[in-house]
């Protein structure tokens, strides 16, 4: 089914609840219905939304939003299908398990991404249990290669469908041709954007993957939800999920976009020269950071912005999450865009002040 609205309001299709408009919505729930739609006729420019769980609407949106409901979760039985006669799902997780094989899963693009983590760890598959909880859908997951607790989205993606309003076609991108890096695709750079509509995602999951628990104190804390007992995909989801909720807030009561800023990525001399700052100011206090390839140093934007004193401030409707200050928030529900970038300005500002480090938002401006 295809739904045209018009000066929709957009304020529950943002989790940082911008009390915005669009001056038209159109909602599809079928590839069919998604070729059918008359852009011509619409008011331009066109932006394509998932969860809208990472935008920061800064106005009214002059132009059209779409949005998909492409809502399925289906096992690609495969090279399974020629052998057995039953083809039920718990049929083919058996033969997937008694095999040790990956298993390949295609979602829609409007599904949400943390239903998929719940589903996947429910059917004991191994490989985005650690991402359980980051809010938006499928199809935004693929552009922004979703990451948290050491995996990233483009670990467990085969391949990601779309179709191209440009030629007017169906086209596929496998893993390796999607341009992935830290929260970026080839679907973000500019000749592209805007351009591919993902309309699913093929995952590939496993039945005896193990744990990825390498990051943090995630290990530790897997542990003791276990106590003793085995370690499963839903164990892992279950930890992840009461970790994001102890320093996270639910978007479901204050209006968020997660990360707002990136962790910024420095030469080892920049890295160098924070040490010095945090040396003479914060005697005693290492500065936390992760070594990458070419001598590359990443360090936690939380950290920079703790330490520039913002953690917990408010300013007017617009507030630093007071357990994780990588995250701003719509404090009283009722803020203004130009609140929220007058924070991000004075932060950006500070950190700059302070250790010559600009940060960049990783939420996405519209
Ligand atoms: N830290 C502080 N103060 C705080 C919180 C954190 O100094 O109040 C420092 C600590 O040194 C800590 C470090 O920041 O060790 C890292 O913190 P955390 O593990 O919470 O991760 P992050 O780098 O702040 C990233 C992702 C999150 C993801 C977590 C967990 C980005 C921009 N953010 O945050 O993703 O959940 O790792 O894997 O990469 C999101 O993208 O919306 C998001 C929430």
């Amino acid at each position: 089914m295809l739904k045209t609205e018009y000066h929709k309001d957009l304020t529950n299709m943002n989790t940082f609840r911008m009390k915005v408009k669009a001056r038209a919505f159109v909602e599809y729930d079928s590839v069919a219905d998604l070729v059918e739609i008359d852009l011509e006729g619409l008011p331009r420019p066109v932006l394509h939304i998932g969860g809208g769980s990472n935008l920061l609407f800064t106005d009214d949106f002059k132009g059209t939003v779409l949005h998909s409901r492409i809502q399925f979760i289906e096992i690609l039985a495969g090279n399974l299908q020629n052998s057995e006669e039953d083809g039920s799902l718990e049929n083919v997780l058996d033969q997937v398990r008694n095999r040790g094989e990956q298993i390949e899963v295609s979602v829609g693009a409007g599904v949400v991404f943390d239903d998929f983590c719940k589903w996947a760890a429910e059917q004991g598959l191994w490989g985005v249990e650690n991402l359980s909880g980051i809010p938006g859908e499928v199809g935004a997951s693929a552009v922004q290669n979703i990451g948290a607790y050491g995996v990233e989205v483009k670990d467990v993606i085969r391949t990601v469908y779309c179709y191209d309003l440009q030629e007017e076609e169906f086209v596929h991108f496998d893993v390796e041709d999607c341009g992935y890096g830290y929260r970026d695709s080839v679907f973000k750079h500019p000749d592209y954007r805007g351009r591919f509509i993902v309309t699913h995602v093929v995952f590939r999951l496993s039945c005896d993957g193990g744990p990825k628990l390498g990051y943090g104190h995630l290990e530790q804390a897997v542990n003791l939800s276990a106590a003793g007992g085995k370690i499963t995909p839903l164990l892992v989801r279950n930890t992840v999920l009461k970790i994001r909720s102890e320093k996270l807030p639910d978007v479901a009561s204050v209006g968020s976009a997660g990360s707002f800023f990136k962790n910024p990525v420095v030469e080892s001399s920049v890295y160098e020269r924070v040490v010095k700052v945090a040396a003479s100011e914060f005697p005693g206090i290492d500065v936390p950071h992760y070594d990458l390839e070419g001598g590359m140093v990443k360090i936690p934007a939380a950290w920079l912005i703790e330490r520039c004193g913002w953690k917990g401030r408010r300013m007017g409707g617009a507030a630093v999450w007071s357990k994780q200050p990588l995250v701003l928030v719509n404090f009283t529900g009722d803020a203004f865009p130009e609140e929220i970038i007058g924070l991000e300005k004075r932060i950006i500002a500070s950190v700059e002040d302070k250790f010559g480090i600009t940060l960049s938002p990783e939420v996405e401006h519209i």
